[in-house]
């Protein structure tokens, strides 16, 4: 106990040294320490000095995506453009909060709803709509009760819920991630003390989809790895499998018993279609695999700060499939306890209204459609002024709000030195955070920085 006893004391005096820094200096007896005397500034040092427990703490490197808002913050410039982090703004680089949003929460509000604890896998009716819109209302696993879903804190929240649940059943597991990939799944698993390896994803020299390496290296991991996947919009590098290659992918994963572990991000707001952006997922289901999907409404839904998201497991008997949520709400208790309640009603009313869920494709579709406009304008900008006959065409390959650029370390960090364009040091950059009047901009400091950047 005479431990707990010191920083009490030292923490009152500290105070009371602010107010009277002449007559207070500091002294011990027994185990504890008491101010007395006249010495301030040596008993200033004895404070900062003696009272901190956490001199070992270094300083943490800002987050290579969410840090990228913070510098853009502090920079003054007028021409400023951040294409960061994935969120999405409006023509006139404003946030957006979509109408449908809007329109539930008001009427949440004239429902009176209260503010009391959500069971701990979340609200029934956002899981339900939930699994509904991911694997489709008819689908035979949502119909015969062979999917855990359980509401989590977005993506990241669903990642490192199962992420702690291959943990625990799976230790032997590891996790077969792509290379490259979103900046904190890897993170995620180091938390959990998930082991991964990574299969090949990205081929620079055709700035496309590195096919064959990635099967290969997803055939020879350890039978029964998790297979890291995500479900549509790859991140950071916006290039998807084609449907065929879905199909090899499968038959691979299928052979070495492999589990697929998808990440759905950008459900609807890559193609615009809630169907087609869930082709991946529901192609894996329909051949009978046990999966994982973590899902967010962050883009989607726009709804990045409220953390709104579920972790899905698919089961091959709904008896497994209530072991498995038995443990996962097991694993989120003694994490973060239960979910939180506002998100989950927003999707809820959404996605089980069908006129609001129709406004909400409407609205998902232009979101949508204005990053394909900025996408093709960026291009036909690059074609136009670089003289040099590089081909840009890669840029509209890709798909959903990114675009991996292929600009390394050195010419990003110049795209933010010189032309205060901020994005993160692999080369991506965030259409979504891009106007049509700014297109020119980016393409003269792409080229500037692509030609005279080693
Ligand atoms: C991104 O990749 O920019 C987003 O998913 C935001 C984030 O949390 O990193």
């Amino acid at each position: 106990m005479a431990s707990s006893v010191a920083p009490l004391a030292l923490s009152a005096s500290a105070a009371a040294i602010r107010e009277n820094p002449k007559r207070i200096g500091v002294g011990k007896r027994g185990d504890n320490l008491f101010f007395k005397g006249k010495a301030f500034g040596r008993v200033r040092m004895a404070v900062a000095v003696n009272v901190s427990r956490f001199e070992s703490v270094t300083m943490a490197p800002p987050d290579p995506i969410l840090g990228v808002s913070e510098a853009f913050k502090a920079d003054t410039s007028d021409v400023k453009l951040n294409l960061g982090v994935g969120a999405y703004r409006t023509e006139e680089l404003q946030p957006y909060v979509l109408n449908v949003v809007r329109k539930a929460e008001n009427l949440m509000l004239e429902r009176g709803e209260n503010k009391e604890y959500l069971p701990i896998e979340g609200l029934a009716a956002f899981n339900k709509v939930t699994a509904d819109l991911l694997f489709g209302a008819n689908n035979i696993v949502v119909q015969e009760g062979k999917v855990a879903t359980v509401q989590s804190l977005s993506g990241t929240g669903s990642l490192r819920l199962a992420a702690a649940f291959i943990q625990r059943y799976f230790p032997d597991a590891k996790v077969l991630i792509s290379s490259p990939t979103w900046g904190n799944h890897k993170n995620i698993f180091n938390d959990a003390r998930v082991p991964w390896s990574e299969y090949r994803y990205y081929d620079p020299r055709t700035v496309g989809l590195d096919f064959d390496g990635m099967l290969a290296d997803i055939k020879a991991a350890p039978d029964g790895s998790f297979v890291l996947l995500h479900g549509c919009a790859h991140n950071p590098t916006g290039i998807d499998p084609t449907p065929e290659q879905w199909n090899k992918l499968a038959d691979i994963i299928q052979d070495k018993n492999h589990i697929p572990f998808f990440d759905v991000a950008y459900q609807g707001f890559a193609s615009g279609s809630l169907d087609t952006d869930a082709y991946s997922v529901r192609l894996f289901v329909e051949r009978g695999l046990e999966l994982l999907v973590a899902q967010s409404y962050s883009k989607n839904l726009g709804l990045y700060a409220e953390r709104i998201g579920a972790i899905n497991v698919v089961c091959s008997s709904s008896d497994a499939a209530a072991r498995v949520k038995s443990q996962l709400k097991r694993l989120a208790r003694p994490m973060y306890s239960n979910p939180p309640v506002h998100g989950a009603r927003i999707v809820a009313n959404v996605v089980g209204d069908p006129t609001l869920f129709n406004e909400w494709k409407q609205e998902m579709e232009l979101m949508a459609g204005r990053i394909k406009n900025v996408r093709q304008r960026l291009f036909d900008y690059l074609s136009r002024k670089d003289k040099s006959g590089k081909d840009w065409s890669f840029i509209l390959k890709q798909i959903g709000m990114f675009s991996f650029t292929g600009l390394n370390k050195a010419q990003s960090e110049h795209m933010t030195n010189k032309w205060h364009v901020y994005m993160t040091k692999d080369g991506r950059i965030s259409l979504a955070g891009l106007s049509l009047s700014k297109c020119e901009y980016l393409a003269d400091a792409i080229i500037d920085s692509f030609h005279n950047v080693s």
